[in-house]
């Protein structure tokens, strides 16, 4: 007892007369204890629900305090209901050679047409694509269960698997499928290919033409052919070019030679388009848009980002350098308004999707990474909607770099641009430009129970963390990140 009564001040002592040394210790470990929590807290588990992480966000609507991921309708049961054969049938094999990725021996792979209505069934076959594989169908509302997210709507599909997705292609419109495991490896890489549902009754009389933009390690492509590509039409002959931006920024485009009207943005056809001359088109990173061009007697070209081009006809410059015109076209006012079919007044949702950069831990790994309203990857906002639910979105770019945004499952109306209301044609959308400082309204029914990602589109922005989820009420998880097959969406 008497050994310890001193035993304070003795410490104090010891402390006092060695400060040059104790006052570093202590500073340093004043930083390094909190840095070691966060770094440690950071660290996601070897495999984890999606939709038990982050934090659910009700956007001002009911939910709050009943609503449990574990409980309800299993994401792996939203399916389609399987009535009748299959009118078209598709087997898409995959494979990998080190960086590269075909389908079916080539990439881009076959383009999948359908006639809309039609009953679509993809045989997805992983020849050897070791980290395994699936697809997404990228602007296609289909089924929970078939939007191919690894971990979040199937497992991977490993090599020697096989996966059969079943869809009704019941909107028209250009769309595109890639591999939505490791996606930003496997997408650059090639794993990827065109998807084009056509109107019952088409116009014979217009020439159709897939225009598939791809950077592959060798170079800029268009439907895998770097350069020009020429398409014989005779003078008068109306071309509708569908155009996929498969790459992670924005595509500008501009046409020489004639002028063009935008037919329809990310498969919805615009109302009351009229024909531009003399403006560039940026085409968003997963978007896709469809012109119409009229070939006149000295043919046009069409220019994608600089790097390849689309001759139809005759060349108009001779193979001649072009520029980008400095105007481009602003889908905010092109077109005239027709019913959106929703009532965004009545929103019975409010979020918002705040982007931001600021310095932190993701997985472990020190970074400036990206935040959605002010949280990193996985603490983002987990949107939760009830089904019927008009949903409004307030989404604002607060970083340094411009943001090409994807909600999967749903097509989404601009409402406004930094507060400009949209007077155009409605302008629905799946994959929105998202520019430096601005801010956009859009609006959307929730039609489609499932989990549905809701990321950036310049795909290592999502494997940096810029990914969230919309997750309807009474809908829950089938599947994990990691684990076993080794989800890993991004
Ligand atoms: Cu085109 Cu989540 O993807
Ligand atoms: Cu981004």
């Amino acid at each position: 007892m008497e050994h310890w009564a001193g035993y304070p001040q003795r410490v104090w002592r010891l402390l006092r007369a060695r400060w040059r040394v104790v006052v570093p210790v202590v500073a340093t470990l004043v930083v390094l204890v909190p840095l070691t929590v966060m770094w440690n807290n950071s660290r996601l588990p070897d495999s984890y629900d999606m939709a038990a992480m982050g934090y659910a966000d009700y956007g001002g609507g009911p939910g709050a305090g009943r609503h449990r991921h574990d409980e309800g309708v299993p994401v792996a049961d939203l399916v389609e209901p399987a009535d009748g054969p299959a009118d078209v049938e598709v087997t898409l094999t995959v494979h990998q050679d080190g960086r590269s990725f075909t389908v079916n021996g080539s990439s881009p792979g076959p383009t999948i047409d359908a006639t809309v209505g039609d009953r679509v069934e993809v045989t997805l076959v992983n020849d050897n694509v070791s980290e395994g594989t699936t697809l997404h169908w990228h602007g296609v509302d289909v089924p929970n269960a078939m939007d191919g997210v690894a971990g979040v709507t199937q497992d991977a599909v490993m090599p020697g698997e096989q996966f059969v997705y079943r869809f009704v292609a019941d909107r028209v419109g250009t769309y595109w499928y890639h591999s939505h495991q490791i996606s930003h490896e496997q997408v650059l890489g090639g794993l990827l290919g065109a998807l084009v549902v056509h109107p019952v009754e088409g116009d014979p009389s217009v020439l159709e033409q897939v225009v598939l933009l791809h950077k592959y390690d060798s170079g800029p492509a268009l439907n895998g052919a770097e350069g020009t590509t020429t398409l014989d039409a005779p003078a008068g002959q109306e071309v509708r070019v569908r155009v996929v931006n498969t790459d992670n920024g924005l595509a500008p485009l501009w046409v020489t030679g004639a002028a063009y009207t935008v037919l329809a943005v990310d498969g919805t056809d615009l109302h009351g388009p009229t024909p531009v001359e003399g403006q560039r088109y940026d085409l968003p990173a997963g978007g896709r848009v469809d012109l119409l061009i009229v070939v006149p007697a000295d043919g046009a070209r069409i220019d994608f980002a600089g790097t390849t081009a689309l001759v139809l006809g005759r060349d108009p410059v001779d193979g001649a350098q072009t520029t980008s015109p400095k105007k481009a076209v602003d889908l905010l006012t092109y077109g005239t308004p027709a019913d959106l079919g929703l009532d965004p007044e009545h929103a019975d949702r409010h979020f918002e999707y705040r982007i931001g950069k600021r310095p932190g831990f993701l997985d472990g790994r020190p970074g400036n990474w990206w935040t959605i309203n002010g949280h990193l990857f996985p603490d983002t906002p987990m949107y939760t909607v009830a089904e019927g639910d008009v949903v409004v979105f307030e989404i604002h770019n607060g970083s340094d770099d411009t943001h090409p945004m994807h909600l999967h499952g749903h097509h989404a109306v601009v409402l406004s641009r930094d507060g400009k209301p949209a007077t155009g044609s409605p302008w629905w959308v799946d994959s929105l430009e998202v520019g430096v400082g601005e801010t956009f309204e859009i609006a959307f029914v929730a039609d489609n129970p499932g989990i549905w990602m809701d990321h950036c589109h310049n795909l290592p922005h999502a494997q940096q963390g810029l990914v969230s989820h919309l997750m309807y009420m009474g809908v829950a998880s089938s599947y994990r990140i990691g684990g076993e097959p080794g989800n890993q969406p991004e």
